[in-house]
């Protein structure tokens, strides 16, 4: 095994913890001291309106939708009935039982709970004396691709009822008065002479709607349809269908749709979920993932065609999220929003190749045919004739004009030869009969066609704060970006994410995307939507309940961002000092990766005065391990697996401090690793002979600090190792030889981007200010003679860097916009801690 943690391939999210508290902790103390000294920095902007950069493209704020979390089926799609179709007791496809669980043949498991004769989301109501129960029938159902079905028994009524009742996903939400339309498919076993009945109630049995009733149940499937009107408003209501006569019952595609859906669409989109969607304005929408494309198994990747058509003849699918996807949000659905939205539709197609994460199939690439037809008849049912056969199901659909799919995903967080192979297979296929459709690649896929390739990063605050000039770094002759996923995914972005910290860390990286226009042409954020209790262990965006729905700190900053997305950038130069010097802080520590070694003679020294100085031959006291197995031998402290072993020592407060030692290799793989900075969760790393022993390089967290020097560690030998840390400076000598001069994570502070708008000639300046103090900023414009004294500023900000919006306080943190006077070429602005705020100037 080879240790380095890429950042710039796709990498799954990195959790780390401490960093809200380390900089509530500084906070604390930085507003301790502002009692005794007022400590602000200063900064200046300079803007040549002469020099103009890079051009954005105008739709490169978009969205990135997935069916995660219950975003869509439970959220965005408008059903409000779970399990309608009572699919959701049929195993994951693709997967078979093996010790009672159901895992594809690599042992991946499918995460479906094996629970016989169960049936999610519904249950038997049998109230009184009366007697009756439900099954689950697997065959029988309304139609083949949708084959299983609920049998009710009644057996006795007496007083009572018996019928079955569903919540929803976590209760049905009802507005009072507003309407629902009811469906449901019926059949019963000879003689049935009685009825079903239909009804809205509470948890507590009380009604929330008038009860209709259905006759005339017969052997075959019949459809009864009717609305219901809620009688109250209710976030937990359940639907109760009860038979009024003993028989046997079977019941299917049972589906409840608000009346007012967005656009008011027939099997339609949430309307506040959606509408909070339009209010980004996104300029794409990137569907339909994400993993679900991949899928677990070649049976469980995303098909569309099993998407289109009516809704009660779709089949499901297994999610690779841990539930099944009804596809009634599909294909046709999609396409019709991003139209609804203004946005640019970006279709991901399955590459033959399931999740790189889960376990990795192939489809053989001898029977890639219908995965190649899987694009090209996608983008025939969006762009096609009417008379072409997949054009003309779209027109069948209710959409004769074309919808104009302009960008093809071929693939998601796929890789290795064997996805290079599938992607160049389908490329040529599909450009041969689409040529002018933009290609997007997973990754620059040597020897590989594409126009765009995909970058995914999910990381701590911090790594994005010091990644303002990542894309400046980019390759001017590599092919250009579209950085589908973007989030702060560790524990500083709190239990929901997209807090203070996490959205003003995004918003630098986004800055960063803006002013490199010339690579980055569309970001968005991932994933998009969650159900509060729906969660498959990932955040969203926005949040929602069954009544309520709200955006995260990060949804108001990427909002914000994206309605003030200039058309082109400006020349900009910003200067910022700061009166409180920040230093590396924490203890040390050393370690191994897939490596023995020893170390001795430890010492810490900060202005001449020893710290600590290690004597191990009378024990180890203070030092805590973390793997591996550590003891003394011959007064040296060893960690004898090769493993990766880590032992630290050491105050949180340690700053300014050199730490020097003597490190021997015994056996392994690798080198050494030597902690800095080493505070609560968080370190740095100097790793030694790192990278399967060929270089050697810093890490914050396992985040690259600077880059890679080569670098080789022989067995046997004693090594003197130093490492310099003053303020963020790090230092780094091997045998008294500078390896490494890099500067710490998170130094800059205040950063700033600046852009013009062609239409309004308005002047754009974004300034995101990190550091816990106000900066006074002097901010001057070249190359115009006056602007107004007027200008729109907005700003972001909150107590605390851990404060986030709720279902209970949707707004506590929402951009507040004010008019801001005495503007000129040259003026001066305080832009308060922790914030991030836009400004239009006006000429
Ligand atoms: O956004 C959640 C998941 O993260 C996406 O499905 C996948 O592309 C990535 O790994």
């Amino acid at each position: 095994m080879t240790n380095g943690g890429s950042t710039f391939r796709p990498s799954l999210p990195r959790i780390l913890t401490g960093w809200s508290r380390i900089m509530k902790t500084y906070l604390t103390a930085v507003l301790l001291a502002c009692t005794v000294q007022a400590w602000a920095g200063t900064a200046t902007i300079n803007i040549d309106t002469t020099r103009t950069g890079p051009k954005l493209n105008p739709s490169m704020y978009g969205i990135f939708l997935e069916e995660i979390n219950h975003g869509v089926d439970g959220g965005l799609y408008a059903e409000l009935i779970a399990n309608r179709a009572f699919e959701d007791s049929r195993p994951p496809e693709g997967f078979t039982l093996q010790d009672g669980r159901y895992k594809d043949e690599k042992g991946y498991e499918s995460g479906f709970e094996v629970r016989p004769g169960a049936v999610p989301r519904w249950s038997l109501i049998r109230e009184g004396e009366a007697k009756g129960r439900i099954q689950i029938e697997s065959t029988g159902g309304l139609n083949e691709n949708t084959p299983y079905c609920l049998r009710l028994d009644v057996e006795e009524l007496a007083s009572g009822r018996v019928g079955i009742a569903n919540s929803g996903f976590w209760g049905i939400g009802l507005t009072k008065k507003a309407k629902y339309d009811l469906v449901l498919h019926a059949r019963a076993a000879e003689p049935f002479r009685g009825s079903v009945s239909v009804g809205l109630e509470n948890d507590e049995g009380a009604a929330c709607s008038q009860v209709k009733r259905f006759t005339g149940i017969s052997p075959t499937w019949k459809r009864f349809e009717t609305t219901l009107t809620a009688t109250m408003a209710e976030p937990k209501a359940r639907l109760v269908i009860a038979a009024d006569a003993p028989g046997t019952v079977w019941l299917d595609f049972v589906s409840l749709f608000p009346r007012k859906t967005f656009k008011n669409r027939p099997n339609g989109l949430h309307r506040d979920i959606a509408q909070m969607i339009a209010d980004l304005k996104p300029g794409f929408v990137r569907f339909p993932g994400g993993c679900v494309v991949e899928g677990g198994t070649v049976e469980t990747a995303y098909n569309w065609k099993l998407t289109v058509g009516p809704v009660e003849q779709r089949p499901e699918r297994w999610n690779a999220w841990g539930y099944r996807r009804t596809h009634g949000m599909g294909f046709h659905e999609y396409l019709q929003f991003c139209e609804d939205l203004g946005a640019e539709p970006m279709h991901v197609g399955f590459a033959g190749q399931t999740c790189l994460y889960r376990h990795a199939e192939h489809v053989p690439m001898e029977e890639m045919d219908w995965v190649v037809a899987g694009f090209t008849d996608a983008i025939e049912y969006a762009n096609g004739a009417v008379d072409s056969k997949w054009g003309r199901l779209r027109a069948q659909a209710g959409h004769r004009e074309p919808f104009e799919i302009r960008l093809v995903e071929i693939g998601n967080e796929n890789g290795m030869q064997q996805y290079e192979d599938r992607y160049k297979l389908i490329h040529s296929a599909v450009k041969k009969a689409y040529p002018d459709l933009t290609y997007i690649a997973d990754y620059a896929i040597p020897g590989g066609q594409f126009d765009m390739v995909d970058h995914h990063f999910y990381n701590h605050p911090q790594w994005f704060l010091s990644q303002f000039d990542y894309y400046d770094r980019y390759d001017r002759s590599a092919a250009p970006v579209y950085v589908g996923e973007i989030a702060v995914t560790s524990d500083e972005g709190g239990d929901l994410k997209g807090n203070l910290i996490a959205a003003l860390a995004e918003g630098v990286f986004l800055m960063g995307c803006e002013r490199n226009a010339d690579v980055v042409k569309m970001v968005s954020y991932a994933p998009l939507l969650a159900h509060v209790n729906g969660r498959s262990g990932w955040h969203g965006m926005i949040y929602h309940d069954s009544t309520r729905v709200f955006g995260t700190v990060s949804y108001h900053l990427w909002k914000l961002f994206g309605a003030n997305r200039p058309d082109f950038t400006l020349k900009i130069d910003v200067k910022f000092s700061s009166l409180r010097k920040a230093s590396i802080t924490g203890g040390i520590g050393l370690g191994t990766w897939d490596t023995a070694a020893e170390f001795k003679d430890v010492r810490v020294e900060k202005d001449g005065e020893i710290l600590y100085g290690s004597d191990f031959s009378k024990g180890v006291e203070g030092w805590t391990t973390e793997g591996g197995t550590w003891s003394v031998v011959d007064g040296a402290y060893r960690q004898s697996d090769r493993v990766v072993g880590l032992s630290y020592f050491g105050d949180q407060t340690w700053s300014d401090y050199t730490l020097t030692l003597k490190a021997r290799k015994l056996s392994g793989a690798e080198g050494f690793l030597i902690v800095f900075g080493h505070k609560d969760s968080n370190k740095y790393w100097w790793n030694v002979g790192g990278w399967g022993n060929r270089d050697n390089g810093i890490e914050f967290n396992r985040t690259p600090v600077g880059p890679h020097v080569s670098g080789h560690i022989e067995t046997d030998r004693w090594y003197d190792i130093k490492v310099e840390l003053k303020e963020r400076k790090i230092r780094c000598y091997l045998d008294d030889k500078l390896v490494h001069e890099e500067t710490g994570v998170g130094t800059e502070r205040f950063f700033a981007s600046a852009g013009q708008c062609e239409a309004t000639g308005d002047l754009i300046v974004k300034v995101i200010n990190t550091s816990p103090e106000d900066v006074t900023t002097a901010i001057k414009l070249d190359g115009i003679d006056r602007l107004r004294s007027k200008a729109e500023l907005t700003i972001l900000k909150s107590d605390s860097l851990e404060d986030n919006n709720s279902l209970d306080n949707p707004a506590k943190v929402v951009p507040l916009t004010r008019t801001i006077t005495g503007i000129d070429t040259d003026f001066t602005h305080t832009f308060p801690a922790y914030s991030p705020t836009v400004m239009r100037l006006k000429e």
